[in-house]
């Protein structure tokens, strides 16, 4: 990955992945919080979710690439309960701040894989906690090539794949949903914008890191009746 050029296209976009402040406020609802509650938003890119978080409770915004951590230490400054950290959520259960009560991890468990992920989460969870995610799904029995070839080669499962794993990693699902449309466009949209501005005078390493994140927006477009996020909140049993 030419991580410069991926900087060029994705500084201070709004978000870094597909979703919306009302798939946070579904899920908070579904969790009912106790007050002061300690949010982790694991992977959290350029904090999109973090202001929605924020509202009922402290939050740690974890994210491995030091681009989205400097962006989110400036966006949230003015926020005194919410801390941002470079690291890696994989070794969540060892952060100082932890047990949490909530763990927010949209469309970042997936790097750590299904069933791995939903083991460090919950190892992170107090007892009765909450974990929040979205993933990859497959919303047909049968995914043409092009929606198999959109997750290249992560092992996609479909609705009842995930939910499978997630109760055979010991947690009791309070609701699920997909991430819709919207929420998808509230990620490629603003990263249009910039990739069209980008464009005039783009040299030959940012030209292909254009066509690139233009290619994904596009290819989304094509197989979104087939494939998309699963959106999945879900409380840690014992
Ligand atoms: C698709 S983006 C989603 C970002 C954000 N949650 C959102 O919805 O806008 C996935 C993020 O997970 C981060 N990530 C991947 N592996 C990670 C790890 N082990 N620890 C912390 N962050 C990680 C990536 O750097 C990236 O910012």
């Amino acid at each position: 990955m030419d991580w410069e050029a991926f900087f060029t296209v994705h500084k201070d976009l709004p978000r870094e992945g597909p979703g919306s402040e009302e798939d946070v406020a579904w899920a908070l609802e579904l969790a009912a919080l106790p007050e002061g509650a300690m949010i982790c938003d694991a992977g959290a890119g350029a904090g999109g979710d973090v202001a929605a978080l924020a509202r009922v409770g402290r939050v740690l915004a974890v994210d491995l690439q030091a681009g989205f951590v400097a962006q989110m230490q400036a966006r949230f400054a003015d926020l005194p309960h919410v801390t941002v950290r470079k690291d890696d959520m994989g070794r969540i259960a060892d952060f100082p701040e932890a047990p949490f009560d909530m763990i927010w991890c949209a469309g970042a468990l997936y790097f750590l894989g299904l069933k791995p992920g939903l083991d460090v989460m919950r190892g992170a969870l107090k007892p009765g906690g909450v974990l929040a995610f979205s993933e990859p799904c497959y919303f047909t029995e049968t995914p043409g090539a092009e929606a198999r070839a959109f997750w290249e080669d992560y092992p996609t499962r479909d609705r009842a794949g995930i939910a499978a794993a997630v109760a055979a990693a010991g947690f009791e699902i309070l609701g699920t949903r997909d991430v819709s449309d919207v929420g998808w466009e509230a990620y490629y949209r603003p990263m249009e914008a910039r990739i069209e501005a980008l464009r005039p005078g783009a040299d030959a390493r940012l030209a292909e890191m254009l066509d690139l994140c233009e290619q994904e927006a596009r290819d989304w477009r094509a197989v979104k009746s087939e494939t998309g996020y699963h959106l999945v909140v879900a409380r840690r049993l014992s």
